[in-house]
């Protein structure tokens, strides 16, 4: 690694608590500056003082703009990039129309390889340094996204999507090659740089028993792993799931029973939910995703982020590209707050960035690396220009407080507030 130092001048955000626990703004320190050493956060104070102290370090002057943990992303299909906000109906309907084609295609590594650096460039340039994305049924889909990752020094997590049943020929594996071909990825990536695997069998209907029974094996066999998949997402769904696994409590047992629940499991969607299974959820500690824009794109509900909360559950926030209908972490916090008032819980500014960074994070079980500015913490930020448009300008500079000021750019902003992304303390 480069050996560099340097020290970042602006409003620096950093969340010493959550917003969810305290009073929003009372969750969040403003420091003048930031020092970032070999990929690290070093220290956080005053500029003059770092200054004086790192006769090394190089500054660079923000400003006024904000500096904050990079965006955390915490699911994305990276493959449906190019396919983002095609007209549909309903999810299964959606699926089928335009996503299975465009998955077939990354039978083609050179294509996978094209599209993996695609995506990154687009979220680089949105402020998002972290994800958790699924790929397709090819291996070489994934050595390609976590290939184009490395090279970038990103820290990412993401697996082979798995699905052997209720998709197009060319586009299912078997059991056997599921739970190979997911365990020869996970050998050959998990924990190399940056990088983490995380066991995808899609969701429970394009997966047989005997499938989630043998990646739940392979959970078992490497708990350390993160599991990815998606949960009641829409009513219909639901049924067909409820359907096709009629011993089944709700659909979270479709998991349950196979090994596919666990602290380190991640529930994209997680938005028609019984008691059991928020109970479940929340004694597990697992990680429920909010998908706000693919929520309302898809029409899928809308998620109760307050009552979820109260209760304790373990939430992060994420695009969900390209369900989601938009890249941007920005975007995805508008419509989190959006859902939120039609649920008569509107969201705080400091609840949103935090979302969108620490809880992420925390949904990962990486919340002591990625997601917020603290020593020893990895350096990846985001440099936020309050006045990237003229109408978000001429909103901001009436602002009497910080929050004020940053909300047009929630709401309004998109890769042109992104004044500067910082991925393992490289520019
Ligand atoms: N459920 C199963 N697969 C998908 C997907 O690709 N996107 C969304 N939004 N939901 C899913
Ligand atoms: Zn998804």
């Amino acid at each position: 690694m480069t050996k560099n130092a340097h020290i970042l001048k602006g409003q620096v955000l950093s969340f010493h608590s959550s917003p969810f626990e305290t009073t929003p703004p009372d969750a969040v320190s403003v420091s003048e500056a930031v020092l970032v050493r070999d990929g690290k956060i070093a220290a956080l104070g005053e500029a003059r003082f770092l200054i004086a102290n790192n006769s090394d370090a190089q500054i660079v002057d923000y400003g006024d703009d904000v500096i904050m943990a990079g965006f955390v992303d915490a699911h994305v299909h990276y493959p449906q990039t190019a396919m983002i906000a095609s007209w549909g109906k309903r999810l299964i309907d959606w699926l089928n129309s335009y996503t299975f084609p465009e998955e077939m295609r990354f039978e083609d590594p050179e294509y996978a390889r094209m599209i993996a650096n695609r995506y990154l460039d687009l979220t680089r340039a949105h402020g998002t340094t972290s994800m958790v994305s699924f790929c397709t049924i090819h291996p070489a889909s994934v050595d390609a996204f976590f290939g184009a990752a490395q090279s970038r020094g990103q820290r990412v997590v993401a697996g082979k999507t798995c699905m052997n049943r209720n998709a197009p020929d060319g586009l299912q594996d078997t059991v056997q090659s599921a739970y190979d071909d997911s365990k020869a990825l996970l050998e050959k990536w998990h924990g190399q740089d940056r990088l983490s695997y995380a066991i995808t069998p899609r969701f429970s209907p394009t997966s047989t028993p005997d499938q989630l029974a043998a990646l739940g094996a392979l959970w078992e066999e490497h708990p350390d792993c993160l599991m990815q998949t998606h949960l009641s997402e829409q009513t219909d769904e639901i049924d067909w799931v409820m359907g096709m696994f009629p011993e089944a409590r709700d659909y979270l047992d479709t998991y349950e029973q196979y090994g596919l629940l666990g602290e380190k499991g991640l529930y994209g969607h997680a938005i028609h939910l019984t008691d059991r299974e928020r109970a479940r959820l929340r004694e597990m500690g697992a990680g429920l995703v909010h998908c706000p824009t693919s929520n309302t794109f898809i029409g899928s509900g809308l998620f109760d982020m307050a009552g979820l909360m109260a209760e304790g559950q373990n939430v992060g926030l994420a695009t969900d590209t390209g369900g989601g209908s938009s890249f941007s972490m920005l975007r995805t916090m508008a419509a989190a707050y959006e859902i939120g008032q039609l649920r008569h819980t509107p969201l705080h500014a400091a609840q949103l960035l935090w979302l969108a960074t620490a809880g992420s994070a925390g949904a990962l079980h990486m919340q002591d690396k990625i997601g917020n500015i603290k020593p020893g913490m990895e350096a990846d930020l985001v440099v936020l220009n309050l006045q990237s448009t003229p109408a978000i300008s001429q909103r901001s500079v009436r602002a009497n407080d910080l929050w004020e000021a940053i909300f047009p750019t929630i709401m309004m902003g998109d890769d042109r507030a992104i004044r500067d992304t910082w991925i393992n303390g490289q520019r």
